[in-house]
């Protein structure tokens, strides 16, 4: 007879003993059928997580991971449109914001097009990041000093979603206002800010290589997502891939950079295998998002709608933006960002 505790073979399945079983003092299961045999034998009978809690447990984990910088940014981007940048960046500052409570988390449209993210979170306010710049402005034409601006004036600026832990900060959503922002204007608002959040997503637009918006890739971004869509969209991911191997180096791309493969599209065009190959030894990670028919019509984002899948792949890039908070800050940040330590 086996010893307790030794694996034996049951009708094709392993058992590792019986300590599996009748746990003592060990964590009881919360999810599954694991959980649902210890409510119903009253403990008696305790078997250990599952898989599935087990990773979850480990995500979530990586997800509070200790941040190292404060603040520390994190952008979405890909220089073509409708790829999922703001899906990325609402969908990832979402299990953020609630796993890392009661840090609050900041969500920024830095794009000069039409903002989404009001929309996307169901939030309105008519004030804008442009609006921002515009009263900073006149804060240093009457003599004062922007960088005195308080977290209670900021607020007016910003959309809040407690329950989330986020927060935003939109671009706007009239059309005459859509010209570039300067880069002197986004470097003086990302130091407001910088000053006021430990945790920043960066939305941006699809003039991220244009001189002004490629300030955010590079000096501002401490981490960065590419989100890919399409075998052009793959190309396009190399062209940006390049660019932040010429300013950062390859091993600044290889900690700090996430290829996020999104398919907006469910005639699965990209063959996400090939492109994870491809991608793979360069990057941090690569992390994909499946179709999904909530996502698909764009509109308000409810996580609880989303399928299974998509909300599992969403923690796992969450989580591999979390292990990046544990690499500290880039050396390559503009410094005039970094707020002084008292
Ligand atoms: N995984 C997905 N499955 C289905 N539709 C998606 C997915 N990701 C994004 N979408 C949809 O694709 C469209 C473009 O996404 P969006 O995030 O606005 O792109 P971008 O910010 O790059 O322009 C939106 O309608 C969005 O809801
Ligand atoms: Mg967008």
């Amino acid at each position: 007879m086996p010893l307790p505790g030794s694996p034996v073979r049951k009708a094709g399945l392993e058992w590792t003993g019986r300590e599996e079983w009748l746990r003592q003092g060990g964590k009881r299961a919360r999810r599954g059928w694991q959980a649902s045999v210890h409510n119903l034998t009253g403990g008696r009978v305790s078997p250990s997580p599952g898989r599935l809690e087990v990773e979850l447990e480990r995500l979530e984990a990586e997800v509070r991971t200790a941040s190292m910088a404060r603040p520390f940014s994190t952008a979405s981007t890909s220089p073509k449109g409708g790829v999922g940048k703001t899906t990325t960046a609402v969908a990832v500052g979402t299990v953020l914001g609630r796993l890392r409570s009661p840090e609050p988390v900041l969500l920024v449209e830095t794009n000069p097009h039409l903002g989404t993210s009001q929309f996307r979170l169901r939030i309105s306010n008519p004030l804008s990041i442009y609006d921002l710049v515009g009263w900073m402005d006149e804060i240093v034409r009457a003599g004062g000093r922007e960088d005195a601006i308080s977290s209670n004036q900021l607020e007016g600026f910003l959309s809040s979603i407690p329950e989330r832990n986020l927060k935003v900060l939109s671009a706007p959503s009239e059309a005459h206002l859509r010209e570039a922002m300067t880069r002197e204007d986004l470097r003086r608002v990302l130091r407001l800010l910088c000053r006021h959040f430990p945790t920043l997503l960066l939305d941006t637009g699809t003039d991220i290589l244009q001189p002004s918006a490629s300030y955010v890739l590079e000096a501002v971004a401490d981490q960065i997502l590419i989100v890919v869509n399409g075998a052009d969209g793959a190309h396009h991911a190399r062209v940006l891939l390049n660019r932040l191997l010429q300013v950062h180096g390859v091993a600044w791309v290889q900690q700090r950079t996430i290829i996020v493969l999104n398919e907006v599209d469910d005639r699965g065009l990209l063959d996400m295998n090939a492109v994870r190959r491809t991608f793979e030894p360069h990057v941090a990670a690569v992390c994909g998002i499946a179709w999904d028919r909530h996502l698909q019509p764009g509109g308000q984002f409810d996580p609880a709608l989303l399928s299974e899948r998509t909300r599992m792949d969403f923690l796992r890039l969450a989580a591999a933006v979390g292990r990046g908070y544990a690499l500290g800050g880039s050396p390559r940040v503009d410094p005039w960002l970094r707020p002084r330590v008292s």
